[in-house]
């Protein structure tokens, strides 16, 4: 079975292979989602042990817990035979990140003022371990004094608030106080681990998807770009400590961890790219940006002719990337080709002042657009190829951010 990253993507290595993650689960009805949280925590690698507060038990039993995975779950500190009746702190010196979702009112003030009246309690304090809570309840809970009292306590002790999320709520009204989505947490797992890792402190500009150009109100022209490759590349530099922000065009769901700008237009990135360039390390255009773009963008809706063409007029789009520049920055491009690839490749890189180009023959299997995994080759403007194996996409950009972390300026 070929293993998958949060966002279903195959993958060579885990990203969180041999890790340890400690996931404390309290008795919020959002409990049941935490089955389906472990469920994703234990497809990224880790060894998961979870701990239920008692009232937990009452939304969701331990066998779930143990069959997903295949670990004792810990649920009281005088438990016979436990781990935690033998070595209280246990679970919390092994944790590389203790995350608790859902987080109940209760947990959160407990946490705020140092109680240790069970293991979850006993292990927040114990470990030194980054931690993040997924509050959930009902809203007006999370709006009273004393609970935003105690986040905000929390927060100042560095403890990562996840949420909660605005929507409908088990009371059937709806509110601010909703668990964050399980694949969200995820990823915010992986950015905590991976904290000190080789980007740690390194600005990184991603950018993604393929650009609209407007014809009318209700129409655009675009390309296959799914976004895919660029947001691989997000999570991959997020993971390895990087502050990433992503500029994209695609729909897929934001990363976790990424200061994720939504754009449409090649003039919509162009803003927001080149003056973020500025204080960026790396820049890696990902996206498919149109070459072309329609000369007249009508104001209503272009009426449908009963016979006959239509001619649409379009005109050569400026490409931004030169304009990207910052006493700092290292440019990667991307070359989109379905023939010779390398000189094209090539012809690229001085232009727009990239430091190499990643190539790719969007018409071979397994390459390009929308495919999960991607075969490329790293041309620099001395026309130096690195050809690269066929890999997942998230492996890619792995190889990507290996290759431009050496001339990164110190
Ligand atoms: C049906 C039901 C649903 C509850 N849902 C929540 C909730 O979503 N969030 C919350 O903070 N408390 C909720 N509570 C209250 C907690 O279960 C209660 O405060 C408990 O003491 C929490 O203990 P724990 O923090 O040790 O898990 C709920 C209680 C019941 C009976």
């Amino acid at each position: 079975m070929t293993p998958v990253d949060s966002s279903n993507q195959p993958i060579s290595r885990l990203p969180l292979e041999g890790k340890n993650v400690v996931l404390g689960v309290s008795g919020s009805i959002a409990a049941y989602k935490a089955a389906d949280f472990t469920s994703k925590l234990v497809q990224t690698g880790a060894t998961v042990d979870v701990i239920l507060t008692s009232s937990a038990r009452e939304f969701v039993g331990k066998s779930t817990f143990e069959a997903l995975t295949h670990r004792p779950v810990t649920t009281g500190l005088w438990e016979a035979n436990s781990e935690l009746s033998i070595d209280h702190v246990a679970l919390a010196l092994r944790a590389d990140c203790l995350i608790i979702a859902p987080a109940t009112a209760n947990t959160l003030a407990k946490l705020a003022v140092g109680i240790s009246d069970d293991p979850l309690t006993a292990t927040y304090l114990a470990t030194e371990a980054p931690v993040i809570v997924a509050p959930a309840m009902d809203a007006d809970m999370f709006a009273s004094p004393s609970n935003r009292r105690n986040v905000a306590t929390l927060e100042s002790d560095g403890v990562k608030i996840a949420g909660p999320a605005e929507g409908r709520l088990a009371s059937g009204l709806v509110g601010k106080g909703r668990m964050v989505d399980p694949e969200y947490l995820v990823g915010l797992v992986r950015q905590a681990i991976g904290r000190n890792g080789d980007y740690t402190g390194r600005n990184v500009i991603v950018s993604a998807g393929g650009t609209r150009q407007p014809i009318d109100p209700v129409r655009f022209i675009s390309n296959r770009s799914t976004g895919k490759m660029g947001y691989a590349i997000a999570e991959a530099a997020r993971d390895r400590g990087a502050n990433v922000t992503l500029v994209t065009a695609a729909a897929l769901p934001a990363p976790a961890g990424c200061d994720v700008v939504s754009t449409a237009t090649v003039e919509d990135m162009r803003n927001v790219i080149v003056p973020a360039s500025k204080n960026a390390d790396l820049l890696v255009m990902a996206a498919a940006i149109s070459d072309f773009s329609p000369v007249n963008v009508a104001d209503s809706k272009i009426k449908k002719k009963d016979s006959g063409t239509m001619s649409l007029e379009l005109f050569k789009v400026e490409d931004f990337m030169p304009l990207a520049t910052g006493p700092k920055l290292v440019k990667v491009a991307f070359a989109a080709e379905t023939n010779d690839l390398e000189e094209n490749a090539q012809a690229k890189a001085a232009p727009k002042g990239a430091a190499f180009v990643v190539a790719n023959n969007v018409i071979e299997p397994g390459s390009g657009f929308g495919t999960d995994t991607n075969k490329v080759t790293f041309v620099d403007a001395n026309g130096v190829t690195e050809p690269q194996p066929i890999m997942p996409k998230a492996d890619v950009a792995h190889a990507i951010l290996d290759r431009a972390l050496p001339l990164l300026s110190e």
